[in-house]
C-alpha cells in the first residue's frame, strides 16, 4: 500500500515513544521506506538502534553530527518525505512549532518540510487540557498541519483523562490517507458557508452567536484535500482559511446572501455550514445608543434564509444545510429538510459542550429525503466532514447514471 513513499517518523521525549516501534513495524511492512528522527530526549525512552532495526535506516538525532552522506540532511529528510509524523509528539515540540522554534533536528526538519504533516499528541489530561497547548494546537492546524487527537483512558501517571496516544493502527490508517490522497472530487465546485453573522443596532453593538466556523473551515479543507474548487463565504471567525479556497468575508447574513447569490451559478454543491443570525434588529442607529439608566427595547425582525433562497433556485446543484437544534432535534431537521429543499441535513444538538458551537467534534445526525437517517455519533469535525463529502460524492454519482 506504501509501496514507493518515504514516511518520515520523528518521535519525541514523551513516555508513549516505545509506541512509535510499533507504527514504525507497520509502515515497513506496508511497504514504506521509514526514515527516523528523534529528539534528544526521546532518547531516553526508546534507544535509536532500537528503530534502526525495526526501519533498516540510520536515525538521526544530532542536529550538528557528520552526515553518512555530503548533503544537508534535515533537508534532505525534509524533501524525501511524502508525509512526515510526529509520534508520539510532546506539549514542548508542540509549542516549538507553533512559535517557530528550530533549535533541534526533528523541530528544523518540521520547518523544512512542505510535505503533509500529521502530529499525535500524547500527554497528561492536565497538560493537553492547557489553554496554551490548545492555543498551539489550533494554530497549527489552521496552518495546515494534520492533529490525530489523543484518546481518554487510563494515562501513564495513573490518572484517566484525554492524553493518550491513539493505536498505532489508527495512526497508520492517518498515514495512509495523507499518503495516499483521494482526489475523487476533482473537477466539483463546492460553496461552503462558515461561522456566525453580525447584526448591528448601533456602531459599537451587534447580535450574533458563537459560531466558530470550525464545521466550515474543515469541510472547505477536506474538499481541497480531495481536489474539489472551494468558494468559502465566511462570517467573522478566528480561524485561517484552508490555502486554496477562494474567500469571501461577510458580516451580516444578508452579505452572506448576497455572496452566496452571486457564486450560486458557478458552483455545483452549497453546503450552508454557517450560522447565520435569523434575526436582525429593525433599527440601527446611526450613533451609540447611550446608556442612561433607563430599560431599551430591541425589535428584531427576521433575516433571509439563505438556504430556502438556494434551495428554490437548486437547479441540478446538490445542497446540503445544518440544523442547530436545543430541542425536537429529529422532527425540527426534518422539517428543515423539506421545507429548504435539501439533499442531506446535518443535525447536532448544540446546548452540550462535545457538540456545535466551537467543539472540535459534533454529534451528528444526517437525515435524507427518502426518510432515512444516519446517525455518526460523537465525530471530529474533520472526520465528519469526509464523510459528509462521502455521501455528496454519491449523490453526485447517482445524478451522473441518470
Ligand atoms: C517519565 C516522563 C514521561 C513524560 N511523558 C511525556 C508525555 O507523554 N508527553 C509530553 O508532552 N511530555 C512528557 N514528558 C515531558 C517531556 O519529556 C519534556 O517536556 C521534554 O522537554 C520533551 O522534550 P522533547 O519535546 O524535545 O522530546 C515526560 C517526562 C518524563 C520524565
Amino acid at each position: 500500500m506504501l509501496r514507493g513513499k518515504t514516511i518520515v517518523v520523528g518521535v519525541t521525549g514523551g513516555i508513549a515513544a516505545y509506541k512509535a516501534v510499533e507504527v514504525v513495524s507497520r509502515l515497513v511492512k506496508l511497504g514504506a521506506t521509514v526514515r527516523v528522527m528523534m529528539t534528544k530526549n526521546a532518547t531516553k525512552f526508546v534507544t535509536p538502534m532500537t528503530f534502526r532495526t525495526i526501519s533498516g535506516n540510520p536515525v538521526v538525532v544530532e542536529m550538528f553530527e557528520e552526515p553518512r552522506v555530503w548533503n544537508v540532511e534535515h533537508v534532505s529528510m525534509a524533501e524525501a518525505a511524502d508525509v512526515m509524523v510526529l509520534v508520539p509528539c510532546t506539549a514542548n515540540v508542540i509549542g516549538k512549532i507553533a512559535a517557530g522554534i528550530a533549535d533541534d533536528f526533528v523541530t528544523t526538519t518540521v520547518m523544512a518540510c512542505t510535505a503533509p504533516k500529521l502530529l499525535c499528541p500524547a500527554m497528561n489530561h492536565n497538560m493537553y487540557e492547557n489553554p496554551v497547548v490548545q492555543g498551539n494546537i489550533e494554530k497549527l492546524r489552521s496552518l495546515g498541519y494534520h492533529v490525530l487527537e489523543p484518546e481518554y483512558g487510563r494515562l501513564a501517571s495513573g490518572a484517566v483523562g484525554k492524553g493518550r496516544l491513539p493505536d498505532p493502527d489508527k495512526i497508520v490508517d492517518e498515514i495512509v490517507k495523507l499518503a495516499c490522497p483521494k482526489r475523487d472530487l476533482e473537477g466539483v465546485s463546492f460553496l461552503i458557508t462558515a461561522g456566525p453573522t453580525r447584526e448591528w443596532f448601533d456602531p459599537v453593538r451587534f447580535i450574533s452567536n458563537p459560531s466558530s466556523g470550525k464545521m466550515g473551515y474543515a469541510l472547505a479543507r477536506a474538499c481541497l484535500e480531495r481536489g474539489a474548487s472551494v468558494y468559502l463565504v465566511s462570517g467573522p471567525v478566528a480561524l485561517t482559511p484552508p490555502p486554496g479556497a477562494v474567500l469571501r468575508k461577510v458580516e451580516t447574513t444578508r452579505q452572506m446572501l448576497d455572496a452566496c447569490l452571486e457564486l450560486f451559478p458557478d458552483v455545483r454543491v452549497v453546503i450552508g455550514a454557517a450560522a447565520p443570525c435569523d434575526f436582525a434588529p429593525s433599527v440601527y442607529h446611526d450613533q451609540k445608543i447611550k446608556k442612561t439608566g433607563a430599560e431599551t427595547t430591541v425589535t428584531l425582525v427576521p433575516t433571509p434564509d439563505i438556504m430556502k433562497t438556494l434551495g428554490q433556485q437548486k437547479g441540478d446543484r446538490i445542497l446540503v444545510g445544518f440544523a442547530a437544534e436545543t430541542e425536537d432535534l429529529e422532527s425540527n431537521a426534518i422539517k428543515k429538510l423539506a421545507e429548504k429543499n435539501l439533499d442531506i441535513i446535518c443535525a447536532n444538538p448544540v446546548h452540550r459542550p462535545d457538540s456545535g458551537f466551537g467543539s472540535d467534534t459534533d454529534i451528528l445526525t444526517l437525515f435524507y429525503p427518502d426518510g432515512h437517517k444516519e446517525d455518526l455519533g460523537l465525530v471530529l469535525k474533520e472526520e465528519a466532514a469526509h464523510i459528509i463529502l462521502d455521501r455528496i460524492k454519491s449523490l453526485l454519482e447517482a445524478d451522473v447514471r441518470h
